[in-house]
């Protein structure tokens, strides 16, 4: 398994994470459970803020919480001095109970309903990032309700398909998010933020997909977003201030993956939009990007206790772990990949080919499919690294299998964020 941020294997053979053991962290905090370096985190923070201060170009990065939000991380991002993307009333409501500046948030969404609306009008949150014609109207009436100005983004799909699972690409025609910059509802939703007096206009925003590992992506949006805002100064003399290029920057789950630093991708980002804008005589908007995998992905490490093994002679062994698809659906939803060792045994020998099985009532529950480990005995600890992005913030109690507990570690400091999920948690809102 790839060491990932300050992970290391330690002198008794443990795998090391922020400086904690992680032989020491399930003795203290059960398994399965998912240890954040945070290190690692603050440091992706620090360098997306790096490669645009670097440049000199006006920006702002703001953090995609759907790929994992809680109190502390909220606080960690704050201190950091990123903004903070929600999508839901529950994102939102978790980043205002942290203390998160309103003004740093902003709101996403295909379909925000409207209490999750005035919700974040009350909030008085930095922008709305506006997706259809009904969400238009919608916030203008509620906004108009209150007295209230707002800024807007739209989300424009800018007609590109990127390279990665078709669950998570979002830029083509054909989807469920955005404006369309191809067949004119792009432009009508620009004219029709304008009309409205209190709506201000600050930008467009545009969202490819998610584990881009190529710039192409990025480069051909920015050549046809700069013409929309060219084509939109044109039709209605409207300049806008902000360039939102969504998220999408990759991580690196297994040697097969190759991704690019954070500062090559910011830095193709940065030179595509001088160009296209100095090509296009328009003032250089401020820059915003929205990663969210790539801020929490690879600091995050899931730690489960080795149960049943099966061996089927000739065909395969299945080692099976306490957790399972119920808190890292990621393997079976998208086919993903992981790595894996011992915890506790890092340098054990007799390499064998095993598959590692979840523990719920489902063949497709399967983490990962062949991966080499030092001969797996029960009562062994398994780290499958690369947890830390959509698999807690899209763990689920299929089975009523109780969520996993959260812990960061930073400098042999380990912190619970998130506590583990109990039987009475699973009927708390059950009526008999
Ligand atoms: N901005 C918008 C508008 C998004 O929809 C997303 C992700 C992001 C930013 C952050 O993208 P990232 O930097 O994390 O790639 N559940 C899937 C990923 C879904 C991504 C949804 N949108 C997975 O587990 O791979």
């Amino acid at each position: 398994m790839y060491l990932h941020g300050t992970s290391k294997i330690n002198e008794k053979g443990h795998l090391e994470i922020g400086g904690a053991d992680a032989v020491e962290i399930t003795a203290t905090y059960g398994t399965p459970v998912i240890v954040y370096d945070e290190e690692l985190i603050r440091a992706q923070c620090r360098a997306y803020k790096q490669a645009f201060q670097k440049a000199g170009v006006s920006y702002k990065v703001s953090y995609a919480s759907k790929a994992f939000l809680c109190i502390k991380l909220a606080h960690l991002i704050q201190e950091e001095g990123l903004a903070l993307d929600v999508v839901s009333g529950g994102e939102l409501y978790t980043a205002l109970q942290a203390g998160f500046p309103a003004e740093r948030i902003h709101f996403h969404g295909n379909n925000k309903t409207k209490s999750e609306i005035c919700m974040a009008l009350e909030a008085n949150i930095g922008c709305f990032v506006v997706d259809n014609f009904w969400e238009l109207e919608l916030l203008h009436e509620l906004a108009e309700g209150r007295k209230q100005s707002v800024n807007i983004l739209l989300r424009i799909t800018p007609g590109v398909e990127a390279s990665t699972h078709e669950y998570i690409t979002t830029g083509q025609d054909d989807s469920k998010f955005g404006f369309s910059v191809k067949n004119g509802q792009a432009l009508q939703a620009v004219q029709m933020v304008i009309a409205k007096p209190l709506y201000r206009l600050i930008g467009i925003h545009s969202h490819i997909g998610s584990q881009i590992f190529e710039t192409s992506g990025f480069i051909k949006s920015i050549e046809i977003l700069a013409c929309f805002f060219k084509q939109v100064h044109k039709e209605t003399g409207h300049t806008m201030d902000v360039l939102n290029l969504g998220g999408g920057f990759s991580i690196r789950y297994t040697d097969k993956d190759a991704p690019l630093p954070v500062q090559q991708y910011i830095e193709v980002i940065i030179r595509e939009t001088r160009k296209r804008f100095v090509d296009y005589k328009y003032k250089l908007p401020a820059i915003w990007v929205e990663p969210g995998r790539s801020i929490v992905g690879e600091a995050g490490t899931t730690l489960y206790a080795i149960g049943a093994i099966k061996e089927i002679p000739g065909v395969r062994k299945y080692v099976s772990v306490d957790g399972g698809m119920s808190d890292n659906i990621r393997p079976a939803l998208y086919k993903a990949r992981h790595e894996a060792m011992l915890a506790n045994r890092a340098y054990g020998r007799q390499k064998e080919l095993v598959s590692i099985a979840g523990k719920c009532c489902e063949s497709g529950d399967m983490l990962i499919w062949n991966v080499l480990l030092p001969k797996v005995q029960h009562g062994d600890l398994l780290a499958v690294s690369c947890t830390g992005a959509y698999t807690y913030a899209m763990a689920n109690n299929y089975n009523r299998m109780q969520r996993p507990a959260v812990v960061f570690a930073y400098n042999g400091k380990v912190q619970e964020v998130i506590r583990r999920e109990t039987y009475e948690d699973l009927i708390r809102n059950d009526i008999g």
